[in-house]
């Protein structure tokens, strides 16, 4: 007689060690998977009842047992149990003693291997739809801020110095292009998450006549996994979510810096918003970016995350191996840090405060316009290079005088080129210089307020694709 009481026990003779119970129960956290595990044997089970494999009394019996058993779940009476290992055999045991006999028959050509990978999909479709949604409400507050502030001049960088003149839409816009991408990138993965194991059973699939499109059809799935080794083994879809969430981390991260930088005293260029900033516990005076900074954090959690997960899948084995139950922690987290992520960014951008005499100010420091002297000269007929050569020896007068190139006189411009006329000052001017940079994908104001109206359109069409 088995000496175990687990669902698996029939051929074990001594119970499991309570360290190993408590090693390898993973019900802590799968049991977020309940509602995906619920629908994944409601449609299995009705799947059999169409092919004959249970009788409709069996099939009624297990809908009724479910559904209660969801009840339970969700009114917190469910009592989960650690010796039953995972969610999968939790709610397993419950039908069977709610309802009896029939309980017993709804493992009947299922293995919890295609069960899980199911339920894993499952999940993650749900997510990843709510993820992009709350990506799509963050576009739309970028896309916004980005028209208000198509015109307003902001200090371009490269290498961290001050480079060109942009206006901060441009700069806004930059960061909706990367939001972009990962949106783009995750509809990609979606297509291969919304497949569909059910019936691979524990590897090699099963002896009973069953009708897998129906169970796809019914949980909403694309189509089939095509091959149950693959089927029950692969995580392929989950790492694929991780790296493109990992990289959209990066652009938080990004941002974030950006943020830190620009609400630093050094820069002062915004005001994030008392909601979002946090004091010293020392220090009175303080008002710290801690939202931009702990996402930043976080971009190293979701990157080791992905990790995690590559090193997880290095080395197995075909098919099934138990190592794949590490895939959820990380994944649960991943997908945690992406919602809290984008809520917050999504709340905190409409109330940032910009302080425009600051940017106006640091935009003009540096030389800014030099490569619009430059290409005045052009203009005027000299060589690039040339004019390359001239302006650098303006731009070493103005800094040896400390003056900016827009108070040089003209008669000292001439000195350097004779070709210089009073027209040169339009130029020099900041609002001069972006108005200039009048091309696809350029920063003057009008373009930018183009390219606002072209990706709000975007979002729009994704909006009612999607409905
Ligand atoms: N809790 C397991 C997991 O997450 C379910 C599958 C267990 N399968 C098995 N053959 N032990 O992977």
């Amino acid at each position: 007689m088995s000496r175990s009481n687990k669902l698996w026990g029939g051929r074990f003779l001594k119970s499991t060690s309570t360290a190993t119970e408590e090693f390898s129960a993973s019900i802590r956290y799968d049991y977020r998977l309940y509602n995906h595990d619920i629908d994944g044997s409601l449609a299995h089970a009705r799947m059999l009842c169409s092919k004959e494999v249970i009788s409709v009394d069996e099939f009624a019996a297990i809908e009724n047992g479910l559904k209660k058993i969801r009840g339970e779940i969700e009114s917190n009476s469910f009592k989960w149990s650690e010796t039953l290992e995972d969610v999968h055999m939790n709610i397993e045991a419950a039908l069977t003693s709610h309802i009896g006999e029939a309980g017993k028959k709804l493992h009947t050509g299922r293995s919890r291997n295609d069960q899980v990978a199911t339920d894993m999909r499952l999940f993650l479709r749900e997510e990843l739809d709510e993820i992009c949604l709350q990506l799509t409400k963050l576009q739309y507050v970028l896309i916004s801020l980005a028209k208000r502030e198509a015109g307003t001049i902001f200090p371009g960088y490269t290498h961290m110095q001050s480079a060109q003149p942009v206006t901060l839409g441009h700069h806004i816009l930059a960061w909706n292009e990367m939001l972009q991408r990962d949106y783009q990138r995750l509809q990609e993965c979606r297509r291969r998450i919304n497949l569909c194991p059910l019936g691979s059973a524990a590897l090699a699939g099963t002896s009973y006549p069953i009708d897998r499109d129906m169970t796809a059809k019914e949980l909403g799935f694309d189509g089939l996994c095509l091959n149950s080794l693959d089927a029950v083994s692969d995580r392929d879809f989950i790492i694929e979510f991780t790296a493109h969430a990992s990289l959209l981390m990066v652009h938080f991260s990004r941002m974030s810096e950006e943020l830190v930088l620009w609400s630093s005293d050094a820069f002062n260029f915004i005001d994030l918003g008392d909601e979002f900033c946090t004091g010293s516990s020392i220090m009175p005076q303080k008002k710290n970016p801690d939202v931009a900074e702990l996402a930043r954090g976080k971009c190293g959690r979701v990157t080791g995350n992905l990790m995690a997960l590559l090193m997880l899948m290095k080395g197995q084995p075909l098919t099934y191996n138990r190592d794949n139950q590490e895939d959820k922690e990380p994944l649960f987290d991943t997908v945690d840090t992406l919602h809290i992520c984008l809520r917050v960014f999504t709340a905190m951008f409409p109330g940032v405060t910009f302080n425009y005499k600051r940017m106006h100010a640091a935009a003009t420091r540096g030389y800014s316009t030099a490569t619009d002297l430059a290409d005045y000269l052009v203009k005027k007929n000299m060589a690039f290079r040339d004019a390359h050569e001239v302006v650098g020896k303006v731009v070493g007068y103005a800094v040896k005088n400390g003056i900016e190139l827009a108070d040089i006189e003209l008669d000292r411009l001439k000195s350097f080129c004779t070709v210089i006329e009073r027209d040169v000052y339009n130029i020099l001017d900041l609002q001069g210089s972006v108005n200039a940079r009048d091309h696809i994908g350029g920063t003057a104001p009008g373009r930018v307020m183009q390219a606002a109206t072209d990706a709000r359109n975007l979002l729009d069409a994704r909006v009612s694709e999607t409905g």
